[in-house]
């Protein structure tokens, strides 16, 4: 559907107890700041969180859309979306006298996205809250869906909430200033709803890898990542499911959370990390007879064109691997579960998957022990 905003494909998220819109486009300063004066104007109280990095670079967008409303920096990366930024936002929100009707706004990438989310979720047990993600992983992912929530030392995004915005706005000309390697890992996210449920996404992205924030079919990808999110998310917002699901959104994140972790956090970005998980993913379809070979080769083929890593850059310790694996919040009760492609576009969750099945697929792709 095209949305009143010029230049603009809106998607709207339908959950059990609300809808909201995503819009996607380029140039949404204006319509930013007139959302916020509207806001203003009805007695909202309105306050920002950003991160230092997101400040510095978007700062033409700050200055266009964000003058007249308080702004929280955190530190850039990954280890502000813990207890201590946490305490940082609500104290943020009580100095400037955030009620009920107050209204959080995110701005930057998934970090910021998540700790803003959750801080408004549990504020007042819950104000609302905008997204407006910077970073190509935010737009086409963790943007979309209401799930929010921090990392503590027991693991990542352990304590959290489902808390669905009142709007997204992904602006494409954000992406400008980001870095090419921070892009690429957002393509991972976007190649795997191509595995997932979209094979024709997925031979467009084979055709011509997009590789820019400038190529003119971002939009239309970006909208068709956030659409099929939006439907899972429609159908099994709290990941309740048996089988599918929402769960189908974690291709690849099993293995790839293990690699994040034992290599050390920083080392891979998150992206890279899951790029590497779907070659596992698509080898473990291999071997359940799924996958033939050249559908494997098409797999790394993909990520590879979208400068993607297809293997450990270094060896990892398999025991190490299994032992983060079984640590993974996604292993249900002590079952190792996977999602695995029947076909390139169509995906499934498989239960009781042997270890030693998984153990081929980590020394094939350069874990040892
Ligand atoms: N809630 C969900 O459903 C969900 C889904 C997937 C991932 N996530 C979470 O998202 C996080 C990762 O998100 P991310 O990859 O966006 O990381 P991020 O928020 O750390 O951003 C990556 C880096 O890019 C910088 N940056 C952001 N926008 C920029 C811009 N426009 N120009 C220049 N620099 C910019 C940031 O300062 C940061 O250094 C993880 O914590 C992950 O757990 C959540």
């Amino acid at each position: 559907m095209n949305s009143p905003l010029s230049n603009t494909f809106q998607i709207d998220v339908t959950t059990a107890k609300e809808s909201y819109p995503i819009y996607i486009g380029r140039g949404y300063e204006s319509a930013v700041a007139s959302e916020i004066a509207d806001l203003l104007e009805n007695g909202s109280k309105v306050a920002v969180v950003t991160d230092a990095s997101v400040r510095v670079a978007l700062s033409p967008f700050f200055d266009a859309a964000l003058s007249n409303v308080p702004i929280l920096e955190t530190p850039a990366g990954e280890t502000s979306k813990g207890i201590e930024q946490y305490g940082r936002v609500l104290d943020f929100f009580a100095a400037n006298g955030l009620d009920r009707g107050g209204v959080a706004i995110a701005v930057g990438g998934g970090v910021v996205g998540d700790l803003a989310g959750f801080a408004a979720a549990s504020w007042l047990r819950g104000i609302r809250f905008i997204q407006i993600p910077t970073t190509l992983l935010s737009m086409v992912d963790s943007s979309v869906g209401g799930k929010t929530g921090i990392n503590i030392d027991a693991g990542k995004n352990l304590v959290g909430a489902f808390h669905q915005p009142m709007a997204v706005y992904a602006d494409l000309d954000s992406l400008s200033s980001l870095p090419t390697r921070e892009f690429a890992a957002g393509m991972a996210e976007v190649i795997k709803y191509g595995m997932l449920g979209d094979l024709e996404l997925f031979e467009w992205l084979e055709e011509r890898p997009l590789l820019d924030w400038k190529d003119d079919r971002l939009p239309a990808v970006v909208r068709r990542n956030c659409q099929t999110k939006a439907d899972v998310v429609n159908a099994d917002e709290k990941e309740l499911s048996q089988s599918g699901g929402r769960a189908l959104l974690n291709l690849g994140h099993t293995f790839g959370h293990a690699i994040e972790n034992v290599a050390g956090y920083g080392e891979y970005l998150h992206g890279e990390a899951i790029s590497v998980g779907f070659v596992a993913a698509a080898k473990l379809s291999q071997s359940y007879g799924y996958l033939d070979d050249a559908a494997v080769e098409r797999v790394i083929a993909v990520l590879s064109a979208h400068g993607l890593p297809v293997r450990l850059r270094t060896p990892l310790s398999i025991e190490r691997l299994f032992a983060a694996m079984q640590k993974d919040k996604k292993v249900r009760a002590g079952a190792l579960r996977f999602v695995v492609m029947e076909s390139i576009g169509s995906a499934i969750t498989k239960d009781d998957v042997s270890l030693d099945r998984v153990e081929r697929i980590w020394r094939d792709l350069g874990g040892i022990d």
